[in-house]
């Protein structure tokens, strides 16, 4: 009886475990794809402190005005690309990224908050 107590705390406990690894690969797939594909317009670190970002009026991601946006408004944007005055800021990213992938940059971008 005790050993098997003993064994199903191991394998709980290697779940958990495992399922936190999963996360913390997720997170370091979310942030390679920021470096990669948004940093050069947003900043590594949101603040769209760039040339490019600049250059682009793009907003600081660290400021309130955008963490108070809705997720799926912020979604919609990253999947199917940003206009201003009818022309195209930011391209839509919907043949790069899944939508989980988009999910996860735009969870990324809430880790910028002040
Ligand atoms: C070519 C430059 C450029 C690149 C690359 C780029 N963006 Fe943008 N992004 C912009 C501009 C310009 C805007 C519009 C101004 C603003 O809201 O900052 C914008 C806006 C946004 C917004 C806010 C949209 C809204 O509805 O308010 C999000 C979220 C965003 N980008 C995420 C991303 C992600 C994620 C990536 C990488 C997959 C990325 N961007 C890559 C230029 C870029």
């Amino acid at each position: 009886m005790k050993n098997i107590r003993l064994l199903a705390s191991i394998a709980a406990g290697s779940v958990l475990l495992s399922a936190t690894a999963l996360a913390q690969e997720a997170d370091k797939k979310a942030e390679r794809a920021w470096k990669s594909k948004c940093a050069s317009c947003h900043g590594q670190t949101g603040k769209g402190d760039t040339d490019k970002g600049k250059e682009l009026k793009v907003e600081d991601m660290t400021a309130a005005k955008y963490q108070s946006k809705k997720d799926a408004d912020l979604k919609k944007s990253v999947l199917e690309g940003v206009k201003a005055d009818g022309k195209e800021v930011m391209p839509g990213f919907k043949d790069e990224l899944t939508p989980e992938q988009a999910d996860a940059l735009i969870k990324y971008t809430r880790g910028f908050k002040k």
